[in-house]
């Protein structure tokens, strides 16, 4: 049975919604209270078994390789001056059975050119990709959720999530018949539709497991939308060979990507976070009732 160990974060997209922000750092690096976006994403693959992280990058991607890297002179500060619970949080970003692998996308093709680049590491397994703008929040991690699925059924799992259809042009929408509540068999995908056209209302988040089969067909993939080689092109190709099935998540995404859903996911993780929540939340009462006060 193949295990799922290898997990592909593409980092390496403009994040042109999210600019100035993104002119010159990452979109991946934005905080969320205190730890990047792709922290979590990582910490999510990691708690779900992997232990390769591969990360496509493009240009100024930099903090992406220094952020997963040792940083000497920072841990001998922290050493030094005796902070040793934040030396420890330093120190776990990546355990150290887990390694990492940066890979370059040369030009910002699309998703599916970003994960065609990981074939050569990836090789003949079944691997994981993660868009670190989609945050998850869930008691048990989604990529945990999804790997359980995938030992199940040992087919491809795409995770979705009901959408209100006026959204439909944002997301890949699946075609898709029950198996449970949960779990169904998707018969065909389709990249950002129109209302009218969606085949249902599921929407394919940032989390897929896939097989490796997905790169040939991404190698054969010509440029779609946008101009772009998009992944969910090959994933309607692999569906002819293939199981696919679409995975409904427990938790709440947050699409970071957008500054509305960066800013909600910001409320939700200040308020569950250990050192600030509880002092955030009384903060975040009274303002609100300075809202009721004056509107
Ligand atoms: P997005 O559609 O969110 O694009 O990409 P973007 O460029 O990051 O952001 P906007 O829309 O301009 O604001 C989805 C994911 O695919 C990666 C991005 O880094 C993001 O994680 N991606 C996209 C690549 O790695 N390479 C690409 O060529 C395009």
């Amino acid at each position: 049975m193949d295990r799922v160990r290898k997990a592909v974060f593409p980092v390496a997209g403009l994040g042109t919604r999210f600019l100035p922000a993104t002119k010159a750092s990452p979109k991946e690096m934005l905080p969320i209270v205190d730890k990047p976006l792709i922290q979590y994403a990582v910490e999510e693959a990691i708690a779900a078994g992997c232990d390769q992280l591969i990360f496509i990058t493009g240009r100024g991607k930099r903090a992406i390789a220094d952020h997963f890297d040792v940083s000497y002179e920072l841990e001998v500060e922290l050493e030094k001056k005796g902070k040793k619970a934040l030396l420890e949080q330093v120190r776990a970003i990546v355990p150290s059975h887990v390694s990492v692998i940066h890979l370059r996308q040369p030009y910002p093709l699309g998703l599916g050119h970003a994960v065609l680049m990981a074939r050569p590491v990836v090789g003949d397994e079944p691997f994981a990709v993660l868009l670190a703008d989609d945050l998850m929040l869930a008691s048990q991690p989604v990529l945990s959720q999804m790997v359980e699925q995938h030992r199940r059924y040992q087919a491809g799992i795409l995770g979705v999530e009901e959408i209100p259809l006026e959204h439909s042009t944002r997301y890949g929408v699946v075609e898709a018949r029950p198996w449970d509540e949960s779990i169904f068999q998707v018969s065909r995908i389709v990249e950002k539709p129109q209302p009218v056209d969606a085949p249902s209302n599921l929407g394919v988040v940032g989390r897929y497991i896939l097989p490796a089969r997905i790169f040939h067909f991404l190698e054969h993939t010509a440029q779609g939308a946008g101009g772009e080689i998009q992944l969910t092109d090959a994933i309607a190709k692999l569906l002819g060979e293939r199981q696919v099935l679409a995975y409904r998540f427990q938790g709440q995404r947050y699409d970071c990507g957008d500054k509305l859903g960066y800013l909600q996911a910001t409320i939700a993780f200040a308020l569950q976070h250990p050192e600030v929540g509880a002092a955030f939340g009384e903060y975040l009462q009274a303002y609100c009732k300075t809202l009721e006060v004056s509107g």
